[in-house]
């Protein structure tokens, strides 16, 4: 039996923070900051500070598993990996994804696809999913660009990553959604192969070409191309939608940023701050480890909590609030570390600086259809749907 002096949190379930995550952390900071749920066979981590250590010390808790879900979902990503084999890769991509790159490559390549995705919303018209049909073809087309795969159908890449993401998430070992995942490897391997072969003594921008530029062999092409559909594409997406969500219950701070008195910059800090697509990342105890007081035995599995950490009370004033006033602080719904999301960048600038300042531009009047939207998922959280409606006069 496993002993260990934390506190223990024993009716906390997968499906109550599938539910309502903030409720759960709110019940788990009064218990402790570290918490061993029985039921989830997990230490739960809910301060930013402990996040981040947890994060920051791949000594004491690795990110390597014996049965890692991310490496049954697709491969020997670099996300599953302790240093410094990470860091090979890692640099391999990041050459595709910095700053500069993004604005000086690949945000053209946004603005043409948040274009297009605007003329079928428009023909939609008011009542359409803001979520299904433009927020999710936009990230898919996107990323489908970034990646280097610009053939390959959104719809493809979007089926690929919700197959892939499905698997990550299938502990309870579905053979269904096991099945799904083994074709969407199969078709998703085929493209980057096909992709791989057109580059031959060729170079682009993108991450498939930066990471043969850097010597990566074919598997790990493959395996780091699929890492970034699978999470690529539902998070952009759900911040996207939350976004508008957010300043559809906020009018007076959509205000504020139409009259140029905040940007859509700060918005998107605030909210991936109060509702991070990625609720919980995970790691495992290399030996007995003291974690502020409470000792996770060698071995352990455990649970970052970024949801729990971007509304820590003692680092965000009143965290339960939208406010995209906020002083910029850091907040982990990118992660922190080694493993620090690689396409930050690329997010922010697809959503901050054309897809929310486009939308807003030309649908006067964005707002839900109705105030019944329900944020849903741990793994992945968001907005399932957000009709929306709009002045449309102006489509005329
Ligand atoms: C708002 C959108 C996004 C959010 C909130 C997000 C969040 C995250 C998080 C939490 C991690 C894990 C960090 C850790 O373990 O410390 C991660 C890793 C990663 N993300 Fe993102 N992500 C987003 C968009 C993207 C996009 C658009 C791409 C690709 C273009 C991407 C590519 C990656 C990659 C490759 C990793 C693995 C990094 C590594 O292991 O070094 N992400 N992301």
């Amino acid at each position: 039996m496993r002993v260990s002096a934390a506190p223990s949190a024993d009716r906390v379930t997968l499906e109550q923070l599938t539910e309502d995550p903030y409720t759960v952390y709110d019940r788990l900071r009064v218990i402790g900051p570290v918490v061993w749920a029985p039921q989830l066979d997990r230490f739960l981590v809910t301060g930013l500070d402990d996040c981040r250590f947890v994060e920051a010390n791949e000594d004491l808790f690795e990110i390597e598993q014996e049965d890692s879900p991310l490496k049954r979902a697709m491969g020997e990503v670099m996300l599953s990996k302790n240093e410094p084999e990470h860091g090979v890769e890692r640099a391999a991509v990041n050459p595709a994804l910095r700053p500069k790159v993004i604005a000086e490559v690949w945000r053209a390549h946004f603005e043409a696809n948040a274009a297009r995705v605007l003329k079928r919303f428009r023909r939609l018209g008011p009542g359409a999913d803001l979520n299904a049909d433009f927020a999710l073809p936009y990230a898919a087309m996107n990323l489908a660009a970034v990646v280097g795969l610009p053939d390959v159908p959104w719809t493809a890449v979007q089926r690929w990553s919700l197959a892939f993401i499905a698997e990550v998430a299938n502990v309870q070992g579905d053979p269904r959604v096991s099945e799904a995942n083994d074709i969407a490897n199969a078709e998703a391997d085929a493209a980057i192969d096909q992709r791989i072969a057109e580059l031959a003594g060729s170079a682009d921008p993108s991450m498939i070409s930066m990471m043969l530029r850097a010597g990566l062999p074919p598997d790990l092409v493959r395996a780091n191309a699929k890492l970034a559909i699978s999470g690529g594409v539902n998070e952009p997406q759900h911040v996207l939608t939350s976004g508008v969500h957010a300043l559809s219950r906020h009018p007076d701070q959509l205000a504020s940023v139409r009259a140029g008195e905040y940007t859509f910059a700060q918005v998107f800090d605030e909210v991936v701050r109060w509702m991070p697509p990625i609720h919980t990342l995970m790691r495992q105890a290399r030996v007995d480890v003291e974690l502020n007081g409470v000792m996770v035995p060698a071995g352990s599995l455990v649970w970052i909590l970024l949801g729990a950490a971007n509304r820590d009370p003692r680092h965000f004033e009143q965290p339960d609030r939208f406010m995209v006033s906020r002083t910029r602080k850091p907040h982990l719904a990118f992660g922190s570390g080694p493993h620090i999301c690689a396409g930050s960048w690329a997010a922010r600038s697809s959503i901050a600086e054309v897809a929310w300042p486009l939308l807003y531009d030309e649908l006067p009047g964005l707002a839900p259809v109705d105030d019944d939207a329900r944020f849903h998922g741990f793994f992945f959280r968001g907005l399932p749907g957000l009709p929306v409606t709009w002045n449309s006069e102006s489509d005329k």
